[in-house]
């Protein structure tokens, strides 16, 4: 058979928000099989087993069966390229630990032009998953070499990317239990800065630090002469010791804090400088050469005997602790101690260079640490230990055995008490003990330094013991309360005078008191100030409320090309509003082309609303009526027509409704309605505002409703609403006549 060509891959588009697909961010890629579309996988000669040789796993898919195998049934059977593109995606991401559960692939209206979508954490991550396996598929397809070393670049390519560009193990863990807990997250730089929650209810971490860490607890703690200065007039057991400024002082300390002693650098992390248990003149001489390069200061002090620890501490408790342990070779009489490095430790499936490995790759010839351990024991890299004897490789930084459950209440509060003392509501306390089940003193125990912004890997992937919980007691730290991280967000799907809408939306939440925020097609305001003129119904806009610290609610315009090409800007929100499915003429770009496509599309903004919130829907029309169903939440439903189907149906069940009767606004509540106070008859109304149709005036009042603004503001607020743009922008720029400034600088 003939060489089919690559499967065209016509269009990439990342879906940051939720979408037509899921609530989730995904890759969407539109693709063209080409000649393929007339070869299902059952046609290809060979394909099957060539595809599952080279991903054994994919027999774990189940897609659409729902069973251990569907997949593979489904290639026995002959699928389409696109939908098998999909799983090899999947695969590859789970093989390179980045599991992805969602995927999905659809047929267009054009022939051999698949829509496929993978849930994607990270859209770079995502393209170099796409990209391999899209080589990966088209080698299968046509019999091309391709072998496990191939799979395997494919997966290290996906890996690094992911390295690269995704949150580090410690973020990782602790979006993850925020997801948990349903506060959502953005991301603030390339790196591990991140948003949970949004707006003014937000709070920002950094790896392990927190809005609440302090800077100066930080430094402090950078400081480990400093810090132990304050912990031991606390009473917090430090080892004594002082800092020295050459060799021959650091000697002349060691006489006179007593031997054995450690020299170690005032300012370095991850053990580098550090030299332990040092007897000889000679040994702590050599200890100085090694720690001055590594920090500003070189330390000596007592050494204080027992096993090293690491006990975390979030917010004045201990929520976890590991105990490291000596790492050693046993000599064979043959191997040199490099061999038995490589063969003893190195082999061990924990140990790799990359962020993700719990334990460090040993490497002899760069590790001057380790020369000096080796030279101390009178070894070198080269030396051939003889059979049986124990070469000691590295003292500290294999902190791998669980503790947790048996750090004595005394140690604990010692702990809690040095995190405080220096000022930290995250900190990782070393601590060294012969037992960390017994009080300190009895056993000289002490705290030899406290780290701010602590790793978080061993607690999460002990080598010895059960993982904890950490990533959640830091989001419960951080929201000690129920709803957390959310502020008030009414998203405004439709096409029909939405961005007045918006506008009414957000004035009427201003007036009820809260900062508000509003993207619309009207521009981006802050209050009642226009700091973007452009268009901002659109994804870039609502997220940059969302991340601004100063807004207390916002209210998002998204067209149903929004929801398409981008996703909304916000996992779920308190009120969704749908006022109509116009507009599809302008989506052939995206193969929607009747309205019936556009409830699919406009679904969305329903789909997210809160189990606490509520869908604003106009009974108009009994398409978006129609969604009700689909809201987690409450629904209000308004129409000016009291009279259309859905509405006496949706009354008839105790719904709530804003309908208009005897021309005048009136909230419904099951049977029993009334009247809109604090607003008259609406053709008086009308005359003043004529830019505001009924229908956007009526499901305005219904947001407001929702979000619990008192029922008179709502109507003197519709009262007072300038709903003409430039009246409005005019008016706003002569009540700030004093403040010449305010619009230039936050513009
Ligand atoms: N005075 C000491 N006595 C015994 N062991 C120590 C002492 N100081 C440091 N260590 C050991 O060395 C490790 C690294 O020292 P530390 O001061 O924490 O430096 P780093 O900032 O590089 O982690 C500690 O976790 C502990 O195991
Ligand atoms: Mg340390």
């Amino acid at each position: 058979m003939s060489r089919f060509d690559d499967i065209q891959l016509l269009r990439i588009r990342y879906l940051r928000g939720p979408n037509l697909w899921t609530y989730r961010p995904v890759l969407e890629v539109w693709l063209d099989l080409g000649p393929l579309e007339d070869f299902p996988s059952n046609l290809i000669p060979g394909f099957t087993d060539r595809l599952t040789t080279l991903l054994p796993a994919l027999i774990e898919h189940h897609c659409g069966v729902g069973e251990r195998g569907g997949f593979i049934q489904r290639l026995n059977e002959g699928t389409w390229a696109g939908h098998v593109l999909e799983h090899v995606v999947i695969e590859l991401l789970n093989l390179a630990s980045m599991p992805t559960g969602f995927g999905q692939t659809r047929s267009t209206s054009r022939h051999g032009v698949y829509r496929m979508v993978f849930r994607a954490r990270d859209e770079q991550v995502a393209r170099v998953a796409l990209a391999e396996g899209h080589r990966l598929l088209m080698a299968a397809i046509n019999d091309d070499p391709f072998d496990a070393a191939a799979v395997q670049a494919a997966v290290d390519a996906v890996k690094a990317k992911v390295e690269d560009c995704y949150l580090g193990p410690s973020t990782a863990c602790i979006v993850g239990a925020a997801t948990d807990r349903g506060i959502p997250h953005i991301r603030l730089n390339q790196g591990n800065l991140v948003q949970l929650g949004y707006g003014a209810n937000q709070q920002r971490i950094w790896t392990a630090e927190t809005d609440y860490t302090s800077a100066i607890g930080e430094s402090i703690a950078s400081d480990k002469e400093l810090t132990k200065s304050l912990l031991a007039s606390c009473g917090v057991p430090v080892p004594e010791g002082q800092v020295v400024n050459s060799a021959a002082e650091a000697w002349e300390a060691a006489e006179d804090i007593g031997l054995p002693v450690v020299v170690k650098p005032s300012d370095a992390n991850h053990g580098r400088g550090v030299s332990l248990e040092l007897h000889t003149r000679e040994e702590v001489e050599s200890a100085f050469a090694v720690a001055e390069p590594e920090g500003s200061d070189v330390m000596v002090e007592r050494f204080v005997r027992g096993s090293e620890h690491r006990l975390l501490v979030v917010g004045g408790q201990v929520v976890a602790a590991a105990r490291g342990e000596i790492i050693t070779v046993t000599g064979d009489g043959a191997a040199t101690v490099a061999a038995l490095i490589d063969s003893q430790l190195n082999s061990d499936p924990r140990r790799g260079v990359e962020e993700e490995f719990p334990l460090d790759f040993i490497d002899v010839a760069t590790d001057a640490k380790l020369q000096l351990e080796l030279q101390r024991q009178k070894l070198t890299a080269g030396s051939v230990p003889e059979a049986g004897r124990v070469v000691t490789i590295q003292r500290n930084g294999n902190l791998g055995v669980d503790c947790t459950d048996q750090v004595h209440p005394e140690v604990a509060h010692a702990a809690t008490l040095a995190a405080r003392v220096v000022g930290l509501d995250i900190a990782g306390i070393d601590l060294v003990a012969q037992d960390i089940s017994r009080p300190l003193a009895a056993q000289g125990g002490a705290i030899v330094e406290v780290n701010a912004g602590p790793g978080l890997l061993m607690h999460l992937k002990p080598a010895v013991g059960s993982p904890r919980p950490v990533g959640r007691a830091i989001c419960d730290h951080l929201f000690p309360d129920d709803a957390p991280g959310r502020i008030p967000v009414v998203g405004v799907a439709g096409s029909q005078d939405t961005a007045v809408l918006a506008r009414l939306v957000a004035w009427l939440i201003g007036l009820g008191g809260r900062y508000t925020g509003l993207a619309c097609g009207d521009g981006l305001f802050l209050e009642r100030r226009r700091v973007d003129a452009r268009n901002s119904a659109h994804w870039e806009a609502g997220h940059r409320l969302l991340v601004n610290r100063a807004v207390q609610a916002v209210v998002i315009e998204n067209g149903a090309e929004t929801i398409l090409r981008d996703g909304l800007a916000y996992d779920r929100c308190q009120v969704g509003i749908v006022t109509d499915l116009e507009g599809v003429e302008t989506l052939a770009a995206y193969d929607i082309t009747d309205s019936d496509q556009m409830v699919k599309v406009l679904r969305t903004q329903v789909d997210v609303v809160l189990s606490e919130g509520t869908a604003v829907l106009n009974a108009a029309d009994a398409r978006v009526a129609g969604l009700a169903p689909l809201c987690d939440g409450a629904v209000i439903l308004y129409a000016s027509d009291a009279g259309v189907p859905a509405m006496s149906a949706h009354q008839s069940t105790g719904g709530k409704a804003v309908l208009v009767r005897q021309d005048r606004v009136v909230l419904a509540n099951g049977s029993s309605e009334s009247f809109l106070p604090g607003l008259g008859r609406l053709t008086v109304w009308r005359a003043t505002h004529a830019g505001v149709s009924i229908d956007s005036l009526l499901a305005a009042v219904a947001a407001a409703w929702a979000l619990g603004v008192p029922l008179n503001l709502i109507g003197a607020g519709v009262e007072a609403f300038e709903s003409d743009l430039q009246a409005a922008l005019a008016s706003l720029q002569l009540s700030q006549q004093n403040l010449p400034f305010a619009d230039k600088q936050l513009a």
